[in-house]
């Protein structure tokens, strides 16, 4: 029988605390401890097998930190590397643990967002390739306009602390004129990538008024909730004892002093060396 253990929350770096907020917010009974692999991010411009073999590595010792559920909240990570962990890596690891990512989630419901049925997808150049959001959207709503566009710049300005600065607002607006250009009927556009938050009033001011911006965590939060409901074998699993814990494969003096942005409150992590 296996024990029960905190729900593990990755991300390459920083960004999966916007959606841990999120979880926290909705779930605060369960237990959660979070890795950001600062030291080898941004994921968003590697290979497929660099980002599988990270995300893989990382997998693995949330399961011997004991979590029976590990949400990839990183979507260049969901969407090279989610996958072939579930269908070949977990059979043989750990058949009895979960591995959920974020792109699922939002295509399940974007199609409810838009009346124009034209959607944009920013994210990391690697999200963008792999066409997962595109593939995903079309088995929920096949009628949508799906666009996308690489901002392969965004999370290394988030990750820098550099999201505020006027070099912020010359690269969201590049890329949101690229995307329009593109196709000029978007009302609706999805941070497809957790770092984007952070630069959502920059986002905001560059876009046509009444587009909407759709951020994940939220949508990630509800689906988990959703999740956990309707998976009782899993769910009985999760520690409740409300506890958090932080970790970080770089420095934990740069985590502790740049996560707080990102989770809302302050936060305090433990190294890892991987
Ligand atoms: N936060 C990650 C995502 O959602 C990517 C950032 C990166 O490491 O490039 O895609």
């Amino acid at each position: 029988m296996s024990s029960m253990g905190p729900i593990g929350i990755f991300d390459s770096g920083y960004g999966g605390l916007t959606v841990l907020k999120e979880i926290v917010r909705k779930l605060p009974a369960y237990d959660y401890v979070y890795l950001g692999d600062n030291a080898r991010a941004p994921y968003g411009n590697r290979s497929y097998d660099t980002v599988y073999r990270y995300t893989l590595q990382c997998v693995k010792w949330f399961f011997d930190m004991g979590c029976p559920l590990v949400i990839l909240a990183c979507n260049t990570a969901s969407a090279k590397a989610l996958r072939t962990i579930q269908q070949n890596d977990l059979p043989k690891i750990n058949p009895d643990n979960r591995v959920l990512g974020v792109i699922r989630p939002t295509t399940e419901i974007i199609g409810d967002i838009t009346r124009s049925g034209a959607v944009g997808i920013l994210a990391t150049t690697g999200t963008v390739q792999s066409r997962s959001y595109e593939i995903e959207i079309k088995k929920f709503f096949p009628r949508l306009t799906v666009i996308q566009e690489a901002c392969p710049m965004w999370a290394p300005l988030v990750e820098n602390n550099e999201h505020q600065g006027p070099g912020a607002d010359y690269f969201i607006k590049k890329h949101l004129d690229n995307i329009f250009e593109k196709e000029k009927y978007i009302d609706t556009l999805l941070l497809a990538c957790t770092h984007y938050p952070l630069l959502l009033n920059k986002i905001v001011d560059h876009s046509p008024p009444g587009v909407r911006i759709v951020a994940q965590g939220e949508i990630v939060a509800d689906s988990l909730a959703v999740y956990l409901k309707d998976h009782p074998e899993i769910e009985k699993r999760c520690a409740r004892h409300e506890r958090l814990a932080f970790y970080t494969t770089d420095s934990v003096e740069d985590f502790n002093n740049h996560g707080g942005i990102f989770f809302g409150q302050p936060v305090q992590a433990q190294h890892l060396d991987l």
